[in-house]
């Protein structure tokens, strides 16, 4: 590793690197990731030990503050979240203003930036408090957000959380429930009841997708809060950095080409598509930049899905589909010679497709999981004396 800043004042080297593919644009305390060993930590911990195992709020406070907590610890926080679920009116409002089939991703980014307009305090943060309270709000909000974006483009009523219920269990509420109580679900027909084995799956999920280091996503949160813009616009950015499709926004499209593919037999079709140069045609939930062997993710989401099978009632036409996918790329040359795996949106798909939640809330439940990465960042950022602000170079090629 060459720190270039010394390079840089003494003899004004320049390095060029498109993508920042080899350039570490800060120093971090908060995850690790070891792409050829197929390792994620976060603060020293491996997801193994978290997902599924530790509740994904407990995984939010490890981000946030180093450590596990204690349990009065896990409580306590637990009550504070689902206290500052609540959304001002306000939003709502703003919800009601934006036409339905509203794709969520964009209420949920303009929502985002209009809590900067009543939370104006977070501005100036001064102590390690400030920030706390700031990070809870926007973890405990941003639920509620993706939610109520859903049955504004459903064209439903809003309802307000149920604070009797875990996080995760209150979001599957808030997307289900009719005024009234009634569980109904707005996308794939009568779903009444919300199962454990339902909230304890989305809990893992969101573990899996809570920090990743400098993703793209990550990145741009910390560029906008490197020119000292209000964190709630920093969290908004990101939630726009993380729709495209090279990126959060995969998990949608991994479901439409497995839906594409439609049978088995036309795999192998869609495979030599993929490895067609002149084809702009590429295979979804496949490949990452870090990874270059499997994506640790990925294979817990897989231990999941396959746990899930029976007692979810997985569609077994896309599982067999996406098996299929799987088996051809991981024997095919071509995807071996680049080290392309299935990564986390690959199977995260199937799963949430077993969890009746309708394609395009996908993003915004990785939005919701990866909340607490960029406020542990964005803190780490704002508690760096020697932070600067993000401002690369360009190599200039014009006239
Ligand atoms: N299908 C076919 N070929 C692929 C794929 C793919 N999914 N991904 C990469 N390749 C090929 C490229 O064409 C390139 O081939 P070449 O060397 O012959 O030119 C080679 O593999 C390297 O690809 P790059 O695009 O240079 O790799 P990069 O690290 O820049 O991109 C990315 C990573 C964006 C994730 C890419 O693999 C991709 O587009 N995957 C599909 C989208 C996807 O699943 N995104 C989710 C990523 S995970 C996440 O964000 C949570």
């Amino acid at each position: 590793v060459v720190d270039i800043r010394s390079f840089y004042k003494d003899s004004g080297m320049f390095t060029y690197d498109p993508g920042y593919t080899s350039t570490a644009s800060c120093d971090s305390k908060i995850t690790f990731i070891d792409g050829e060993n197929s390792e994620l930590r976060y603060r020293g911990i491996p997801i193994e030990e978290l997902a599924g195992k530790r509740s994904y709020l407990d995984v939010c406070y490890l981000l946030f503050r180093g450590n596990l907590p204690t349990e009065q610890e896990s409580k306590d926080f637990d009550l504070e979240i689902r206290h500052r679920s609540f959304l001002d009116e306000g939003i709502l409002r703003l919800f009601d203003a934006l036409p339905d089939h509203a794709h969520p991703m964009a209420t949920m980014g303009a929502a985002t930036m209009a809590l900067a307009t009543i939370y104006k305090d977070h501005l100036n943060l001064e102590n390690e408090e400030e920030f706390k309270i700031m990070r809870r709000r926007i973890l405990a909000k941003m639920p509620t957000i993706a939610a109520m974006a859903f049955r504004n483009s459903r064209g439903v009523p809003m309802i307000y959380p149920d604070i009797d219920r875990y996080f995760t269990e209150n979001f599957l509420y808030m997307l289900r429930a009719y005024p009234g109580g009634k569980l109904k679900n707005l996308g794939n027909g009568l779903h009444e009841e919300i199962k454990q084995v339902e909230v304890d799956a989305l809990d893992a999920i969101l573990t899996l997708h809570a920090d990743h280091e400098q993703n793209a996503s990550t990145t741009t949160v910390r560029n906008v809060g490197s020119t000292e813009a209000h964190p709630y616009v920093a969290i908004a950015s990101g939630i726009a950095a993380l729709w495209g499709s090279a990126h959060g926004g995969a998990n949608e499209k991994v479901m439409d080409q497995l839906q594409l593919i439609g049978d088995v037999k036309n795999v192998p079709t869609y495979i030599a598509k993929a490895k067609d140069k002149n084809d702009p045609f590429r295979l979804m939930g496949f490949g990452h930049r870090v990874y270059k062997n499997r994506d640790p993710r990925a294979q817990e989401l897989k231990r999941l899905q396959d746990k899930l099978k029976e007692e979810l009632n997985l569609d077994s036409k896309l599982l067999d589909i996406a098996s299929a996918v799987e088996e051809a790329a991981l024997s095919d040359d071509y995807f071996k010679e680049r080290g392309l795996y299935p990564n986390i949106d690959f199977y995260s798909g199937v799963i949430l497709t077993a969890l009746k939640i309708p394609v395009e809330m996908f993003t915004p439940i990785f939005v919701i999981g990866r909340i607490p990465g960029w406020l542990a960042q964005w803190s780490e950022l704002k508690q760096d004396p020697t932070a600067k602000i993000a401002r690369p170079r360009q190599l200039y090629t014009g006239k």
